[in-house]
């Protein structure tokens, strides 16, 4: 059901649409207001609600409509019906990324997913931070090791970002520490609203910088320490939810891999501890992220990972240690 990448307009018929200056109604003027906001890519554009586009470009509303209209149709099958053949064609050819860690990749069909959303969430201390830390380096691997040969935007809420740590890390999968470091860039969020900010930046600048891996570290822990009590639970809900989507826009506009961390809160009410913890971003993270990994505490390093919701992978769980090169599998103790 694919279409040829072609639109049809007065003056710009049935011309390929390979750049932004192509889509119809863009001339000199508009593409320059579209290209310093950042909506250089015609799959971003093509996912952007036509509102947002004339909020952030000044562009009129009924020219933010059709350019979005002809990127949509430029782009072909991406964002219309498909054949499930056709998905899942996508869905094994698009890389995974390796965690370095064989168990944890196992479990998660071969690695983390590219053009979807993977939660981790676990108590305090189950390892959330020293995952990230890993994925940010072994996306820079080869293809061939299972990185992803690209760079990491780490966005840290909770001031957890250790470049030592990326060092200790980059030695172990043999690459140069200090260009490791270099191909992490990290924003530091001081609060919610500044965390969508942050976020709605990053297309300014994830192609130039071959961003392929966006770390958010922790994904809530803004939103709840800024939102509290059950009168600001639906606002909290609402931003949450707007600040999800724009990670899956960006992840499904240029393929890249997006890990967020959340918390998990004791729960008082637990009784028979059949739900003894708490998942803070309730039903709007859960459901937004395709895939959601649980971390539980073994004993000493031990830590214990657990698919609990994937749209196409079973429970299972894998067992893993933390150590001062990262997470490692535990056979090689
Ligand atoms: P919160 O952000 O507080 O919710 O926790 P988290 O899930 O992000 O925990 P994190 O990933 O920071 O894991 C912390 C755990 O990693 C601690 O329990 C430490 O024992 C362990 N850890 C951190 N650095 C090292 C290290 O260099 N060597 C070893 N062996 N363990 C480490
Ligand atoms: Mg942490």
């Amino acid at each position: 059901m694919s279409e040829s990448p072609s639109v049809k307009s007065k003056g710009k018929s049935k011309r390929k649409i390979i750049t932004i200056e192509d889509l119809p109604g863009v001339g000199v003027s508009t593409a320059a207001k579209l290209r310093a906001q950042g909506y250089t890519s015609i799959e971003y554009i093509a996912i952007t609600p036509p509102e947002q586009l004339s909020q952030d470009t000044g562009i009129g509303k009924a020219t933010a409509e059709k350019i979005v209209k002809a990127a949509r149709e430029a782009i072909g099958s991406f964002l219309k019906f498909e054949r499930g053949d056709e998905i899942f064609k996508r869905y094994v050819s698009s890389p995974r990324l390796t965690s370095g860690c064989r168990a944890l990749d196992d479990i998660l069909g071969g690695g983390f997913e590219s053009r979807a959303i993977t939660e981790i969430f676990g108590p305090y201390g189950s390892g959330k931070t020293q995952i990230c830390h890993q994925l940010a380096v072994t996306v820079q691997l080869p293809r061939e090791e299972g990185g992803l040969e690209g760079a990491c935007l780490y966005i840290d809420t909770e001031n957890s970002f250790r470049p030592q740590r990326i060092k200790l890390i980059a030695e172990r999968f043999g690459i140069d520490p200090n260009e490791a470091l270099h191909n992490v860039i990290r924003g530091a969020a001081f609060n919610s609203h500044h965390q969508m900010l942050l976020i709605r930046e990053a297309r300014k600048f994830i192609k130039d910088e071959n961003i392929k891996l966006i770390i958010v570290d922790s994904l809530t822990s803004n939103f709840r320490s800024e939102y509290v009590g059950r009168e600001t639970l639906a606002v909290r809900q609402q931003l949450l939810n707007v600040h999800m989507h724009d990670l899956l826009r960006l992840s499904l506009a240029f393929d890249l891999v997006v890990v967020v961390t959340n918390q998990v809160m004791a729960r008082p009410d637990a009784v028979f501890m059949f739900e003894p913890t708490i998942h803070v971003g309730g039903h709007i993270v859960a459901h937004t992220s395709t895939t959601r990994i649980s971390l539980r505490s073994s004993r000493d390093n031990i830590r214990v990972a657990r698919v609990v919701a994937s749209p196409h992978l079973p429970i299972r769980e894998a067992v893993f240690k933390i150590t001062e090169r990262g997470i490692e599998d535990v056979e090689e103790a």
